[in-house]
């Protein structure tokens, strides 16, 4: 597998220091306890430059042969469709479902990943999209059970890498942001399933969880 070729020392993104929340989201309102406090992290209009220069970095990896885009679902389907609309060779998009969390902001339980048949992966350049690439155990298993539909080549892009958090050795080849050892929503990103429809990605205050 080539996803730890070209693996880079990367300086992990500066995180502001901590403020309250600006903007419309009602995320901490006294009627509803369970609605949580969240810190700005990147704005979604941070989020698209990085989009943006990754899908160039994407290009220049592959040239204009066509690629097969598989989504981890569901965190990665904010980030896959803008990914894929900075692409202007030939992409198929395939789907794979894996949850973990399930609402677990530090340990996650038992993962779960559905890989449907993919037969038609045969020969093709693979591009693994995640929406965050956490302990590792999520995009090796995917990664793992991809092979078995013998693609030419796989490659991983993440739009956020916790690599503080590594249990299993992941690098991907592509990422958007390095970020320290928090936990994020926004931007495809939930808390026990919500939160994904935010346009910009915010770290959650522990003490609010
Ligand atoms: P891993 O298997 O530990 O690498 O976790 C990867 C998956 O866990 C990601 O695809 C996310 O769905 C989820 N995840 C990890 N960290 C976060 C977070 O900070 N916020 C929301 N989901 C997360
Ligand atoms: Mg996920």
């Amino acid at each position: 597998m080539s996803s730890s070729e070209g693996a880079q020392q990367r300086e992990t993104t500066p995180i502001p220091a901590a403020r309250p929340l600006p903007g419309p989201y009602p995320m901490s309102d006294s009627r509803d306890p369970n609605l949580v406090n969240g810190k700005m992290l990147f704005r979604g209009g941070h989020i698209a430059r990085e989009v943006a220069r990754l899908g160039r970095e994407v290009r220049a990896v592959y040239g204009m042969g066509e690629i097969t885009v598989v989504t981890v679902l569901h965190g990665a389907l904010v980030f896959t469709a803008d990914l894929i609309r900075e692409l202007d060779m030939p992409v198929r998009l395939e789907t794979v479902t894996a949850s973990s969390y399930r609402g677990q902001t530090t340990r996650p339980n038992e993962l779960d990943v559905r890989v449907t048949s993919l037969e038609h992966l045969k020969g093709k350049d693979v591009l693994v999209v995640d929406d965050i690439l956490d302990t590792g155990n999520t995009l090796s298993r995917v990664t793992r059970d991809l092979q078995r539909f013998e693609p030419r080549s796989t490659r991983i892009a993440v739009l956020l890498d916790k690599p503080s958090r590594r249990e299993v050795a992941v690098t991907a080849d592509f990422v958007g942001f390095e970020i320290p050892d928090l936990f994020v929503i926004g931007y495809g990103l939930d808390y026990d399933g919500r939160y994904r429809n935010l346009p910009d990605i915010l770290a959650l205050d522990p003490g609010s969880v």
